[in-house]
């Protein structure tokens, strides 16, 4: 038994209080790993169900490689990228940080919120803590000269 008078008065013994402080202290450092974690894993989520073809003659800058071009009715943002002579690809201008639409900066992108910053394969290089701009999947049709962009 406790050598504590009030704690005798109160039905506490030493071992029970020790054990529930550690069983709460446990529990605590849980709770932050388990936020710090989830803040961690945030992953690029893009618009869903984006089917769009887009016919590169309209977008002169994409008649280099490097060119990036933001292209229009697509119903979100999205930024298609020159990667090759024959290789394209599509981001989402969608902020992964707080959904701010990102614009072209340079050979990349620059978010003007909180400033973070992307390459031309949108990755985070910058900038408010974030992570990659969400890549739609690009199929080509060099017949056409066309892609079609979607998630
Ligand atoms: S919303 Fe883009 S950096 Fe914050």
């Amino acid at each position: 038994m406790s050598d504590c008078t009030n704690c005798q008065r109160a039905g506490v013994n030493r071992r029970a209080f020790l054990a529930t402080s550690s069983a709460l202290a446990i529990t605590a450092v849980l709770a932050a790993c388990g936020a710090e974690t989830e803040d961690e894993d945030e992953s690029p989520t893009g618009p869903r169900n984006v089917n769009t073809t887009v016919t590169l003659a309209n977008y002169a800058a994409l008649g280099t490689v490097g060119g990036i071009a933001v292209i229009s009715g697509a119903g979100t943002p999205i930024a298609v990228v020159r990667a090759a002579a024959t290789q394209y690809r599509a981001f989402s201008l969608i902020c992964p940080h707080a959904g701010t639409t990102v614009a072209i900066s340079g050979a990349g992108f620059r978010c003007p919120n909180h400033g973070a910053t992307f390459n031309a394969s949108g990755g985070w290089t910058g900038g408010e803590r974030t992570t990659s701009l969400y890549e739609f999947a690009v199929a080509s049709n060099t017949t056409a000269g066309t892609i079609t962009i979607s998630s």
